[in-house]
């Protein structure tokens, strides 16, 4: 502890501050009433005629160098005591239930998936065609090195000996509610770590409606298929 500061009790270094201050500032005034004489001579021996408009300019100039520190005016640091409170702290503490700004969640449905106490059925806000390309990009990036592109557990870290994950198109995960989902991507489960740090509540969602996505193409019937997009399929893969 070599800082110079802990040798001062509070009181002896709140005082010191006072008065340092009040020196400083009558240093400061001192000096700017000399600095302005002194630019009114230099004025009046060579009588410029713009010398009205220059010498404020000046006088700036001169006294830019002044100035009170702010780390030097008498103040409270982190948990510095004061005798002023009856709990002897001299910050507040937080009034009871205060949320900082942003983190006020009341829509518990996006914020926890549950409905009640009961994993929610359904999703919180409506799925779009740019809802779901978001969900292909996120899980492409976050899920897909362990489950797979198709979601059947033959990503690359599975296939190099990371517990192999269960296959989403297993009955078992087709019939599970969104909310289970949430709650796997938020909370971890199992051997998977959880992933509540990297991905955004909204961005949960989005992947949980890429993963329906992909559990319906796995059981997608002929009549699934768009008309047009039909013969290609029935051609048996002659099209290439
Ligand atoms: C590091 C590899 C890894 C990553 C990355 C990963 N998972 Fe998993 N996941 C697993 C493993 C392993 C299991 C099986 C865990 C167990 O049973 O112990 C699993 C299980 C699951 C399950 C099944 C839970 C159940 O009820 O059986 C779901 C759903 C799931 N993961 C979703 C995701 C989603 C969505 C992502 C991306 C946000 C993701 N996982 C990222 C490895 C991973």
């Amino acid at each position: 502890m070599k800082n110079s500061r802990t040798f001062f009790t509070t009181e002896t270094r709140r005082t010191r501050g006072f008065t340092e201050n009040l020196d400083a500032s009558v240093h400061l005034r001192v000096l700017r009433v000399s600095v302005v004489k002194l630019c009114a001579q230099i004025f009046s021996i060579f009588n410029l005629r713009s010398s009205r408009r220059i010498l404020p300019l000046f006088a700036l100039t001169l006294t830019a160098g002044c100035r009170q520190d702010m780390h030097d005016q008498p103040k409270y640091e982190p948990l510095e005591e004061s005798p002023f409170f009856e709990d002897g702290r001299s910050a507040r503490p937080l009034l009871p239930e205060t949320v900082p700004r942003g983190y006020l969640r009341e829509d518990a449905h996006l914020y926890t998936g549950k409905a009640g106490n009961a994993d929610a059925e359904t999703f919180p806000f409506p799925i779009t065609g740019e809802v779901l390309e978001r969900g292909q990009e996120r899980f492409n990036i976050f899920c897909s090195v362990c489950h797979g592109r198709l979601g059947d557990g033959e990503g690359m870290i599975a296939r190099r000996g990371f517990r192999r994950p269960p296959s989403y198109h297993i009955d078992r995960l087709r019939q599970a509610p969104v909310g289970h989902f949430f709650d796997v991507i938020t909370n971890g489960f199992g051997a998977m770590p959880d992933h509540a740090t990297q991905i955004p509540v909204r961005d949960r969602w989005a992947i949980i409606a890429y993963i329906r996505a992909l559990q319906r193409s796995q059981h997608a019937t002929l009549d699934d298929v768009p008309l047009q997009e039909r013969d290609k399929l029935t051609a048996g893969g002659q099209q290439r």
